[in-house]
């Protein structure tokens, strides 16, 4: 099929053609734009799942809804790489500013509100090190620039507070890989979103992370547990699957044999990534010119395994060392969860504890507990992909 025209996104955070399966959660950033639009607040989102199902993406289409209504949004990032934590605050205070310009550039009148709005947005940000700032107001000297983050944060919001609700728009903070953000900018976050519901103000964070994110909140915060809605973001159904699999194409006249979509949808098990990666190569082998045959989809099933073998899998399992692909090998033993204790007896470690593997395993973004001494992979289809290396090596 014509590679130009491949309606196919098999890639971290890119939007798919079709956003199959995500509309209550997509609903309730619209419910939270609706409320602020009349005086009334909600509670913050937090997205939980593995890799591949959709979180970026899904992220980013609420940011999208809230940059719509006109909202002061900023999306950062967690991650445990050096530099990380400088460049979340400035990417914050850059975002803020920007989101703060656009608002300005939308309103024809300077309001008191919004300009003490705009003046201590100009003052967190110059702090957090975003010069050269222009919202066209002074800056607010001795407001929200004390330098600590939590303290600078709650008071931005409550300058910003006035103008919110005379313009009936929120704040919104979106943060992918949320279980890997730092300490500070993570209690600052919360703690600020806390204030801000006991005082009505219209102040959220958006998390989107692994499975084990839930935990990190409660660990992180005694209140978490009541600030968010949770919701696990998991795998389609079988329904959406499909239209996910078959929309791209028929967007582009191009229809899937009945057998040929079963097919593919079967391997998939419903994970976008996956459906993306399958579909990629069954547009790419297919000789059409306007169908995908059960034949074209036996060749992308071959040549996406193998795709997803040297790249998706390969580049998590190589982020392991050898003790730890050992106790890998042995998870993958299990269908679906293991008992920890198990595993460290088949690793020939009877009755040491897994603690030093679970830890660094975790932290390295490849394991999550999904219950206390259980331990599975973050990574859908990890232990067939581990069993396919067995065959191999
Ligand atoms: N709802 C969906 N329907 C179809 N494809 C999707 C959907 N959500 C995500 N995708 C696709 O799945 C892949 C993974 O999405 P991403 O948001 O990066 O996952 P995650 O952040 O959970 O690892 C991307 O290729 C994306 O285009
Ligand atoms: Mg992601």
């Amino acid at each position: 099929m014509d590679l130009v025209t491949n309606p196919y996104t098999p890639s971290a955070g890119r939007r798919p053609l079709e956003l199959a399966g995500r509309d209550r959660e997509l609903d309730e950033m619209r419910v939270l734009v609706a409320r602020a639009q009349v005086g009334t607040t909600g509670r913050g989102l937090v997205l939980s799942g593995l890799r591949g199902v959709g979180k970026t993406v899904l992220l980013r289409e609420l940011h999208a809804i809230a940059d719509d209504a006109g909202w002061l949004t900023s999306e950062i990032e967690g991650s445990r790489l050096t530099g990380a934590k400088a460049r979340s605050r400035a990417t914050l205070a850059r975002d803020l500013v920007a989101s703060a310009r656009r608002l300005r550039s939308r309103t024809t009148v300077l309001t008191d509100k919004l300009r003490s709005a705009l003046e201590t947005i100009g003052a967190f940000s110059l702090k957090l090190g975003v010069a050269g700032v222009e919202l066209g107001v002074e800056r607010r000297e001795g407001r929200a620039d004390t330098g600590d983050l939590g303290f600078d944060l709650e008071e931005l919001i409550t300058d910003a507070a006035p103008a919110l609700s005379e313009q009936g728009i929120g704040i919104a903070v979106f943060v992918d890989e949320m279980q890997d953000l730092d300490a500070e900018m993570l209690g600052a976050l919360l703690s600020a979103q806390h204030r801000a519901a006991q005082r009505d103000i219209p102040f959220y964070v958006v998390g989107a992370g692994l499975p084990n994110l839930p935990g990190v909140l409660a660990e992180s915060n005694s209140y978490a547990e009541r600030q968010f809605d949770y919701r696990t973001i998991a795998a389609l159904s079988p329904d959406e699957a499909l239209q996910a699999l078959v929309a791209p194409a028929a967007a582009r006249g191009v229809t899937y044999e009945q057998r040929a979509a079963q097919l593919l949808i079967h391997v998939t098990d419903g994970y976008p990534y996956f459906i993306q990666v399958y579909g990629d190569q069954a547009w790419r082998l297919s000789v059409g010119p306007d169908t995908i045959t059960y034949t074209d989809a036996l060749e992308a099933h071959a040549a996406g395994t193998e795709a997803l073998d040297f790249g998706f899998f390969t580049s998590r399992w190589e982020r392991a060392t050898d003790a730890e692909r050992r106790f890998m090998r042995a998870m993958a033993q299990d269908d679906g969860r293991s008992v920890a204790s198990e595993v460290m007896t088949r690793v020939g470690m009877p009755g040491t504890s897994p603690g030093p593997y679970r830890r660094s395993l975790i932290a390295k973004g490849l394991i999550y507990s999904p219950d206390r001494g259980q331990l599975a992979f973050t990574v859908p289809h990890m232990a067939d992909y581990i069993s396919r290396r067995l065959d191999d090596d």
